[in-house]
């Protein structure tokens, strides 16, 4: 593990040495939502590419870009894209930038993805904050030696999607006349969606969301004590549930057209915090 906070350390160091803010707050836009944001005060752009040691993002609607500037006034990162289990990435890979933003001083983070919903309350292009989680994917970043500059080595998620940054995101809904709905979000590994048949045993679980994402940067984020707001947008009833045909360009497509109001919602989130 000492190589890991080496190659840490190795990331932050080539980022300060670049950018012209400290960021506080750090945001990941998940499928088809990197586009989300805009153009910020004080923009500043690095390709994953260009910093050592992240990973690099293979999927069509992940950009792969760190955004650095300002955002209602306050200094923000933003990751326009992230990677994912079924890439083929190890949990370390996952949870490397997220390490990253704690050891740059960001304090809290915002986590975006697109989301299949079990419960038949929730609709397509519904906006939902996930309240808790259940984890399928077979591994997670804590897994092996203890990075214990970062965290302990049992890290508790009791209050893992902040129940504080919950209430503030609803109150900046409610201002703008934006429904947000509130569930437990279930990560599988993907890549291929779910069957009919394990939709129903995760309704039976408990879950009301479904996606392939944002678990293991949570867990990763707990453990070095950053504080979480997740948001989904549901692009789709999950398997079985109703008629859809579960295509990728269909999330693509949906989130799309949630962009503009997943910003509005982004913009009044970050003014409150
Ligand atoms: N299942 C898993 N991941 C997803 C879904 C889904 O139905 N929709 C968007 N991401």
């Amino acid at each position: 593990m000492r190589s890991e906070l080496k190659k840490l350390h190795k990331a932050v160091r080539f980022l300060q040495r670049h950018i012209e803010i400290s960021p506080m707050i750090g945001m990941v836009l998940g499928s088809g939502l990197s586009e989300a944001l805009g153009e910020l005060e004080r923009e500043q752009r690095f390709l994953w590419e260009e910093i050592p040691y992240f990973p690099k993002p293979t999927v069509v609607g992940h950009a792969g870009e760190w955004v650095f500037g300002l955002l209602e006034k306050k200094p923000v990162l933003i990751s326009r894209g992230r990677v994912h289990f079924y890439e083929g990435y190890s949990m370390s890979e996952i949870a490397f930038p997220i390490r990253v933003m704690k050891l740059l001083g960001i304090e809290r983070v915002i986590l975006t993805n697109a989301a299949g919903a079990i419960n038949t309350g929730l609709k397509v292009g519904d906006f939902v904050l996930i309240r808790d989680h259940i984890n399928t994917i077979p591994d997670n970043p804590l897994r092996g030696e203890n990075i214990s500059e970062l965290g302990p080595r049992f890290p508790n998620l009791l209050d893992a999607y902040s129940a504080r940054l919950r209430a503030l995101a609803k109150a900046a809904a409610q201002s703008l006349g934006l429904e947000l709905k509130e569930g437990v979000y279930i990560a599988t590994p993907g890549p291929m969606y779910e069957t009919p048949a394990e939709i129903e045993a995760y309704k039976r679980l408990g879950a009301d969301l479904v996606g392939m994402s944002t678990v293991p940067e949570v867990i990763a984020a707990r453990h070095c004590g950053l504080e979480v707001l997740a948001i989904s947008v549901v692009t789709n009833m999950a398997a079985g549930i109703g008629t859809d045909k579960l295509t990728h360009e269909e999330v693509l497509e949906i989130t799309k057209r949630r962009e503009g109001d997943l910003a509005k919602l982004l913009r009044a989130i970050v003014a409150r915090l």
